[in-house]
């Protein structure tokens, strides 16, 4: 960190994100209606949190906070504050960044019903469990405009949202007319990262060709590209089979995609994206298998991410197998859960040493009215669990209490990372001066019963169900309002704003400039070949066989069709200094 230090006050420097090399304003810089509300209104407020232990994801000091409309102003020990100034005791707490739940699906249409926790119950809930920020995915139907999808999103979430968020886009189908809405939604509306679907075959899935040509555009546009990586033509065969056989309960879902089918698609979309030097994100990684393809490609040099969620860190999928049709449906999700029981833990790992970065939720909650729809067939049951209030509970309890990670890890992949992958660090996943006050004081030592009878989502299923988690959020801070109060949540409908997220971000892009000069191809300078050719038919096939060179000569008669075709130029991929990366040549 680097600090001076006045009294013990920290005058950390924050930098705010931008596109690389560019330093102009940008278009959502513009300060809204609400902006100058906010700023002559209650974000005014000084707060002072006393006593606690600030946790950032490098470091740990104790350490007091103070805030002033909104930002973090000290950070420090003996801070002079002015008179008025509200405080926090946080004596014994840990105050860490507020988390950032990549991955959400707040009243999202989808196979034929709306999920029922909206932008407000969704993201009132996530400030509950000390979330206080979520990126939600606007996903246009096949043929649709992007920007129409984006913006209608935009229009749900802006009057309910409870705290901030940012949104990625689905590309769901292809045409020159997405290529060119996608760099008006970079360019425009700070959209960084765009989300590829390889499963849902007949509605959002892509086949390699388009995958190619979208993470293509990701790259030339500075986004980041996303997976939800299945193979929807396997899942598609699978289920009529299983539908064949009678197999129309909870359990077809999870049979119907065992894990080698989210591992095939993931090692694809690594190859793909690394063919054509374009990072990527693999969202909701469901399975031992998965998780490890993404480490390894990570191992052989590749830009790629992988996000666990809530639901494969803290439960399996065993549950598809219960005896009650409604506790089974509550845990279908795509990719789903696995019935090896030891996967929670192997995800925990790999998230707790590097392997894995963010984590999710994937929230996308339907009532056991709405599961219903798929009574009689497994294949149209919505898809789609909660977590966005327990997401913090569940990562502390089974990666910090289990001796997995120690806290700074836990900041790590429950805020800092995805500030860090998605370019709004630090103003998000950091306390520091001149960050936003998203601040959660955690009582690490404090234990509740997860229950759908006491959480604060609108969804009547709970997939952590009788879980006891350590860890509760007792003061939330939503930039700079104190929105949980000793676990009574007081947020204000529209209270959150819209985060735009920078393309071309140094951390996800910094070292791809580099990469793709380290391995641009190199030609070879040689003489030119000056011997026989093999002559072909009009088939493209050669004339009279097999010729050996030494004969050829004797079979050749007269002008030749390709006499005057330039000789193809041989290309050689030279090993830069120090070996060849994997990375694609270009
Ligand atoms: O089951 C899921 N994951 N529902 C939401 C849609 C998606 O694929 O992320
Ligand atoms: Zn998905
Ligand atoms: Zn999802």
């Amino acid at each position: 960190m680097d600090a001076s230090s006045d009294e013990g006050v920290v005058t950390e420097e924050v930098i705010v994100p931008r596109r690389v090399g560019q330093a102009s304003a940008e278009p959502w810089d513009v300060l809204s209606p609400v902006d100058i509300e906010d700023g002559s209104g209650s974000a005014q407020n000084r707060l002072l949190i006393k006593g606690g232990r600030v946790v950032n994801d490098d470091m740990m000091q104790d350490a007091d906070v103070y805030i002033e409309d909104g930002i973090i102003k000290q950070v420090g020990t003996n801070l002079h504050t002015p008179g008025g100034t509200r405080v926090i005791e946080a004596k014994g707490h840990l105050v860490m960044p507020g988390g950032i739940d990549t991955h959400t699906h707040m009243q999202m249409p989808f196979m034929g019903t709306q999920a029922i926790d909206d932008f407000y119950t969704g993201t009132r809930a996530a400030l509950a469990g000390g979330t206080t920020m979520i990126m939600d995915f606007a996903l246009p139907q096949r043929g649709e405009s992007l920007i129409e999808a984006f913006h209608r999103w935009r229009t749900w979430a802006d009057p309910k949202v409870c705290c901030d968020y940012a949104i990625h886009v689905g590309v769901t189908w292809w045409s020159d007319k997405v290529a060119q809405e996608m760099e008006e939604l970079t360019n425009e509306q700070g959209v960084n990262s765009f989300k590829m679907f390889m499963a849902y075959k007949d509605t959002w899935q892509l086949n390699d060709e388009e995958l190619l040509e979208s993470f293509k555009r990701c790259k030339e546009l500075g986004a980041l590209a996303q997976v939800h990586a299945e193979n929807g033509d396997v899942i598609k065969e699978n289920s009529k089979k299983l539908l064949e056989l009678g197999i129309t309960g909870p359990e077809g879902h999870e049979m119907s995609r065992p894990e080698e089918v989210e591992a095939e698609a993931t090692n694809r979309a690594c190859v793909l994206a690394n063919q054509v030097n374009c990072p990527l994100y693999v969202v909701h990684v469901m399975s031992k298998s998965a998780a490890d393809v993404v480490s390894s490609k990570r191992k052989q040099g590749h830009v790629v991410f992988g996000e666990p969620i809530a639901a494969s860190l803290g439960t399996d999928g065993t549950h598809h197998y219960h005896k009650c049709w409604r506790h089974a449906a509550g845990h279908v999700m795509g990719p789903p859960l696995r019935p090896d029981s030891s996967t929670p833990k192997y995800l925990m790992d790999l998230l707790a040493n590097g392997d894995l970065q963010t984590t999710g939720t994937d929230n996308c909650t339907f009532s056991a009215a709405q599961k219903a729809l798929g009574k009689d067939d497994f294949t149209k049951i919505p898809n789609g669990v909660n977590g966005v209030e327990d997401r913090m509970s569940v990562i502390w309890e089974k990666g910090v209490v289990s001796g997995k990670m120690d806290p700074c890890r836990f900041v790590a992949v429950t805020s800092t990372n995805a500030a860090k992958i998605f370019n709004i660090y630090p103003k998000k996943g950091r306390i520091a001066v001149g960050s936003d006050a998203d601040i959660v004081v955690w009582n690490p030592h404090a234990t509740r019963v997860i229950s759908a009878k006491t959480h604060h989502q609108a969804v009547d299923f709970n997939i952590f169900e009788g879980m006891e988690v350590h860890g509760i959020a007792e003061f939330v801070v939503c930039h700079g309002r104190v929105v949980v109060e000793e676990g009574e949540v007081r947020a204000i409908s529209g209270m959150g704003k819209y985060v735009p997220t920078p393309v071309f971000n140094p951390h996800v892009y910094g070292r791809l400039e580099e990469r793709e000069r380290a391995n641009a191809p190199c030609k070879v300078e040689r003489a030119p070949y000056e011997g026989p050719v093999a002559q072909l038919n009009g088939q493209g096939m050669q004339e009279g066989g097999i010729i050996p060179v030494q004969q050829e000569t004797f079979y050749t008669r007269g002008a030749q069709v390709n006499d005057k075709s330039p000789k193809r130029p041989s290309v050689k991929v030279n090993n830069p200094p120090g070996g060849r990366s994997s990375g694609s040549f270009w």
